[in-house]
């Protein structure tokens, strides 16, 4: 794995942005893995910013997002297909027909993932960004997830229910099941770009690139593809130091 230090958020962004946009003007057809959470929305707004000044073109472009819950709408406002548009589709040129997520409110959530993992198997991703949580899970891939899953449905962990609970009102608020996409089929993008920021997450980055391979910390995973890159600001790279 390459791995990048830099100062901060803003500089973490930077670095993503270049990489991103390298992959999207090398191939206007390109297929973007895209993640929620804090860490990507400087790359999000950069991406913004760069289709509104340089009419960079997404037009083409399709994307897979790696996770949603269990049980919220497209339009509910806690939803990460809300998120998306929010804060990245509805502002650049992408068609939302092309901008696939797992349907949260899906009756039969096995047929949903099996859905999801064929769309998948169709259209490789180029690039998949990811963010890892403090517990070093990637997408909603908690530890003890096996390497080889596929799009499954998941019990968040107490940590990642604490984690997310900032977002909404109430921790009670916090769905508890979501459906995410798998290891296996994160591991199949052509590169993967993995950000991390802020001290929380400095344990979980030791443990991805000094620890152990082992599904006990999904994103060490990671370390077995050909083309992964990790962007850390200092505080998420602190450990790495020494
Ligand atoms: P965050 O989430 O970007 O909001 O820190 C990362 C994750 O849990 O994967």
């Amino acid at each position: 794995m390459k791995i990048i230090i830099v100062k901060d958020y803003e500089k973490v962004s930077d670095k993503a942005f270049e990489i991103m946009k390298e992959v999207v003007s090398g191939n206007p057809e390109a297929v973007l893995g895209l993640a929620t959470g804090t860490t990507p929305l400087g790359l999000y707004a950069r991406m913004i910013a760069d289709h509104e000044e340089n009419g960079t073109s997404y037009a083409r472009v399709k994307a897979a997002n790696l996770d949603e819950y269990a049980g919220v709408g497209k339009d509910n406002p806690n939803s990460y297909a809300y998120f998306m548009r929010k804060n990245l589709f509805d502002k650049i040129d992408i068609k939302l027909e092309n901008a696939h997520i797992e349907n949260g409110m899906a009756l039969n959530a096995d047929a949903e993932c099996k859905r999801y993992a064929e769309l998948l198997a169709n259209m490789p991703r180029d690039i998949q960004v990811l963010g890892i949580g403090s517990n070093g899970h990637i997408a909603f891939n908690e530890p003890g997830t096996p390497f080889d899953s596929v799009t499954h449905t998941v019990e968040l962990a107490e940590s990642t229910v604490r984690d997310n609970a900032r977002l909404f009102d109430r921790i009670e608020d916090v769905p508890r099941k979501a459906f995410t996409m798998g290891l296996s089929e994160i591991m199949q993008a052509k590169k993967i770009l993995i950000l991390a920021t802020g001290a929380n997450k400095a344990d979980a980055v030791y443990g991805m690139i000094r620890g152990e391979v082992t599904e006990q910390l999904p994103a060490s995973v990671l370390r077995k593809h050909p083309d992964c890159v990790l962007i850390c600001d200092e505080a998420a790279g602190s450990r790495l130091k020494n």
